[in-house]
């Protein structure tokens, strides 16, 4: 039987259509939108920006956020026409099962583990940065360096909370592991996030960016953005993880703004979570593309602006040091005199925006593979669900514990660069299905059409590769990694026990919420 064997669509939309047991079609397009904004804001423009400018792009890092948007936009349209086409939750994996068959929709639920485990245990590092900096704002105490660091890292500052501790060797991330532990017990219980918290942590969100925006821009100093790249003689610094020497070709110029776009791609991260919920979009044909794009036009007009302030507010060369962690409260400590209290918003505000997106990355994942599980293509202990709380308990906790061992003990350096990758890789297939599908079933009703396709899908494809390209052997060898272990499991277990291969229909099957299969 070939390996491209389609799920019926047929069998998709039964699964989707209204009933009493489905969800509810309540968002319109503003709340879609909201939804896209909310998983969108989070690590990435307030820890990896910092990260970006400082190790690769300097204050051009807004030209990378600009690569990087125009890779996600291209992909957010082929997203958009996938979503609206089987307007349905499942994200890009069961988009493909339908479309491309089941080996792609493999690779494609597989390579997602990258962006949502990974992506969960990246946010969760962030936000043990910005645990204790909130600690030592207000109670004057924090973790210890040792206990909130990955054994991958050594302390290289002599200023700020960890001045005592130069030298010191971390042993694990503990406060990652208790964000994503206490999040993981609040999925179980199924306590699923509000409409209406959902839409404050947004507000909040994009009022710190426009804040610090409007209120950091009389403090930039001009002569932090000349050069406006980082020069190959700007020399070689010692991290906390290695060093970062500028004359290696990705780390200045217009090579290291492309490397700093697969950085920053992060930020953009979270985009095609809006696509998941186009089960319970009122007129998905018309507002699933729509939230898609609107919210990456926003973040991407926020994150130029904030990137732009940031760099101008200290060196870029402090983000590797003094300013490497909670870089933003650094920033306004640092060069804002007198917003003492808007570095204490941002720090408060910034561990619930970032809760926020842990719980929407951890969610995802346990929903892909739940549906997955469905399939038959992995184990049933990842759709066993909770005798009373009807969650898939048992997935959140082995992905509870998955995502702390990175979490844990790998700096979020390596961790973003897995879940960028990954997540590139990922919009790459999206952008050559959509191609290909429009020769191979140009009759399928496509209520969004990608507009130039023959244009827009392998420019973005090759946007996408060229960020691939830029993040170096030692990233490619880790995705070729993951890819070959999820082979082997394909081709050693999901390929004798898929459902669609052995003729099994499922019922009715809700994969975004478990407690309504029956
Ligand atoms: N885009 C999300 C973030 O930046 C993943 O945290």
């Amino acid at each position: 039987m070939s390996l491209f064997i389609k799920k019926p669509l047929a069998q998709l939309m039964a699964a989707s259509a209204e009933s009493d047991k489905s969800l509810k079609r309540t968002l319109g397009a503003g709340s879609l939108i909201a939804l896209g904004i909310g998983a969108i804001i989070g690590a990435g423009i307030f820890v990896r920006t910092a990260a970006a400018a400082g190790e690769h792009a300097g204050p051009a890092v807004t030209i990378s956020f600009l690569i990087a948007a125009a890779g996600c936009a291209l992909a957010g349209l082929c997203y958009a026409e996938f979503a609206s086409m089987i307007p349905i939750a499942g994200s890009a994996y069961t988009y493909s099962y339908a479309t491309m068959g089941e080996f792609v929709a493999w690779i494609i639920g597989w390579d997602l583990v990258l962006e949502y485990a990974l992506g969960a245990a990246t946010v969760s590092i962030g936000w043990s940065q910005y645990f204790n900096e909130f600690l030592n704002t207000f109670f004057q105490v924090h973790i210890p360096y040792a206990w909130s660091h990955s054994p991958l890292e050594i302390s290289n500052t002599t200023v700020g909370m960890y001045a005592a501790e130069l030298g010191t060797r971390g042993i694990v991330n503990l406060p990652a592991i208790l964000i994503l532990f206490l999040l993981s017990l609040l999925l179980i219980r199924g306590t699923a996030e509000s409409a209406v918290v959902n839409n404050i942590i947004v507000v909040v969100k994009v009022a710190i960016v426009l804040l610090i925006i409007g209120l950091g821009w009389s403090f930039i100093n001009p002569a932090l953005h000349t050069p406006y790249m980082i020069p190959a003689d700007a020399g070689v610094v010692k991290v906390s993880a290695g060093t970062v020497d500028y004359s290696e070709t990705f780390n200045h110029g217009w090579l290291g703004v492309l490397r700093g776009a697969s950085v920053v791609f992060f930020a953009f991260i979270g985009f095609d979570a809006v696509s998941t919920a186009a089960q319970e979009a009122k007129n998905p044909q018309r507002d699933m593309p729509k939230g898609i794009l609107v919210s990456l036009v926003i973040c991407t007009a926020l994150y130029i602006l904030f990137s732009h302030v940031l760099t101008g507010l200290v060196s870029y060369k402090d983000f590797l040091i003094a300013g490497k962690e909670a870089s933003v409260s650094y920033a306004i400590k640092a060069a804002m005199p007198g917003y003492g209290w808007l570095a204490n918003f941002v720090t408060v505000s910034i561990l619930a925006g970032f809760s926020s997106v842990i719980l929407v990355m951890l969610m995802g994942q346990t929903r892909v593979f739940y549906t997955m599980s469905t399939d038959g293509l992995i184990p049933s202990v990842f759709s066993k669900l909770h005798p009373k709380f009807r969650t898939p308990y048992k997935s959140q906790w082995l992905f509870f514990v998955f995502v702390s061992l990175f979490a844990g003990f790998i700096p979020d350096k390596y961790v973003g660069d897995m879940v960028s990758i990954g997540t590139l890789f990922a919009f790459v297939l999206v952008c050559l299905g959509i191609m290909i599908l429009r020769k191979t079933d140009p009759n399928i009703t496509r209520p969004f059409k990608t507009p130039a396709y023959m244009i827009v899908c392998p420019l973005g494809a090759i946007i996408c590769l060229c960020m691939i390209a830029s993040e170096g052997w030692e990233n490619w060898a880790r995705l070729i990694g993951w890819l070959l272990i999820g082979f082997i499991i394909y081709f050693g277990y999901s390929i004798k026990r898929s459902h669609v291969r052995r003729g099994v229909v499922e019922g009715a099957v809700d994969p975004v919420n478990p407690k309504y299969v029956e």
